[in-house]
């Protein structure tokens, strides 16, 4: 077999995030600012032949076995179903995932699922609409329920939500978010908020910590800890919610790092390879493919990059420093 990417500290990477946007519809405001970004210029983005290329070679060449698309926002990306068509066909098949904010989930959640999507994540960071409007500035709470849905109903499972709670905005609505998900066969994580957006506001003395989530929703619900073996590389820790089967997740990137079980690659949707979420440096692969490098050559400057990935993000670290690229650019 081919050498994979593995890494100094002996992890090898299986899962590749692809952000194939830097756009999005909504503006939350720990994302990113109501003006929006400075969105990368339409030349400077990988063309779907060119992800396909790239996505192939990490499957074929380096032992990619899950793929992630995300954003910006995914469903903005117009040939989404023809991408993961093309990535269906590729042996053996990779799992499929999207991370989506589900604003247009509703329209396209059969078809994605036709395309060879397997399952799909949903941002949700409140129930009532006024908050949601206040969060992500703009009124599309109504479409986003239906997106989820219409995810569920069209076999997309299972279909999980991500929730990032906000002292002074969301905090207090944990126990029904998560009735709300118990009701309709949704798996919720709650996700401590990282110093990523693009404003540059994080404050760990504000920061809702995964102990203080735990706390809120033990006022409603019973939870255990489930078998830590079922964890593996995943970032979020699951508890039974009164005695199973169902659970809820807590991914505590800040309090209890993950890093050292890390399984992921990324790439941008400008064709940069980063090793980490939290990576200060980034290996340009759209460069070197446009200039005709061979697949063989494209894989070996991706198992150079990861071979150099630190040991974690750093965020509890004296001089931490947040990458450039804001979330919305990296695809989380
Ligand atoms: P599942 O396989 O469905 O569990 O996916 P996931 O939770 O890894 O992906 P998702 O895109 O839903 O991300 C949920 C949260 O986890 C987001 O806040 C991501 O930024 C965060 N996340 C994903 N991967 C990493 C990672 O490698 N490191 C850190 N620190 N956070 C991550
Ligand atoms: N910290 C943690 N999670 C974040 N997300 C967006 N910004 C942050 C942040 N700073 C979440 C979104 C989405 C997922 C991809 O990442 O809510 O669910
Ligand atoms: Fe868009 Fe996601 Fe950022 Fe919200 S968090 S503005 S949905 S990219």
């Amino acid at each position: 077999d081919l050498p994979g990417l593995i890494d100094t500290y002996g992890r090898v990477a299986t899962d590749l995030r692809v952000s194939l946007t830097d756009r999005c519809n909504l503006r939350c405001t720990y994302c990113m600012p109501a003006e929006g970004l400075e969105w990368l210029p339409s030349g400077d983005l990988l063309t779907g032949t060119e992800l396909i290329r790239l996505i192939r070679i990490a499957v074929d060449r380096l032992g990619i076995r899950e793929l992630r698309f995300t954003g910006g926002e995914p469903l903005l990306r117009k040939d989404l179903p023809q991408i993961l068509a093309a990535a269906a066909e590729l042996r053996p098949r990779p799992r499929m995932s999207l991370t989506t904010n589900a604003v247009s989930l509703a329209r396209k959640a059969g078809q994605l699922k036709l395309s060879g999507l397997d399952r799909i994540n949903v941002s949700l960071d409140t129930l009532r609409p006024d908050r949601f409007a206040t969060i992500t500035r703009r009124d599309r709470l109504d479409d986003v329920l239906a997106g989820l849905g219409a995810a569920h109903d069209a076999g997309l499972r299972p279909v999980k939500v991500n929730t990032v709670l906000m002292r002074g905005v969301n905090e207090d609505e944990a126990p029904d978010l998560l009735q709300f998900c118990l009701d309709h066969g949704y798996q919720l994580r709650f996700i401590e908020q990282m110093p990523l957006d693009a404003q540059h506001e994080w404050d760990r003395t504000t920061m809702i910590t995964a102990e203080e989530i735990l706390d809120r929703l033990s006022a409603r619900f019973t939870l255990t800890p489930e078998a830590s073996s079922a964890r593996g590389a995943a970032p979020a820790e699951r508890w039974l919610v009164d005695g199973g089967p169902a659970t809820v997740g807590v991914i505590a990137s800040v309090t209890r790092p993950f890093c050292a079980a890390c399984d992921r690659t990324r790439l941008t949707a400008d064709g940069a390879l980063r090793t980490c979420l939290f990576a200060t440096t980034e290996t340009d692969l759209r460069g070197p493919l446009r200039a005709g490098a061979s697949d063989e050559e494209l894989a070996q400057l991706w198992r150079a990059a990861m071979w150099g990935k630190a040991k974690g993000h750093g965020i509890n670290d004296d001089g931490f420093a947040q990458p450039d690229r804001p979330m919305s650019a990296i695809g989380g």
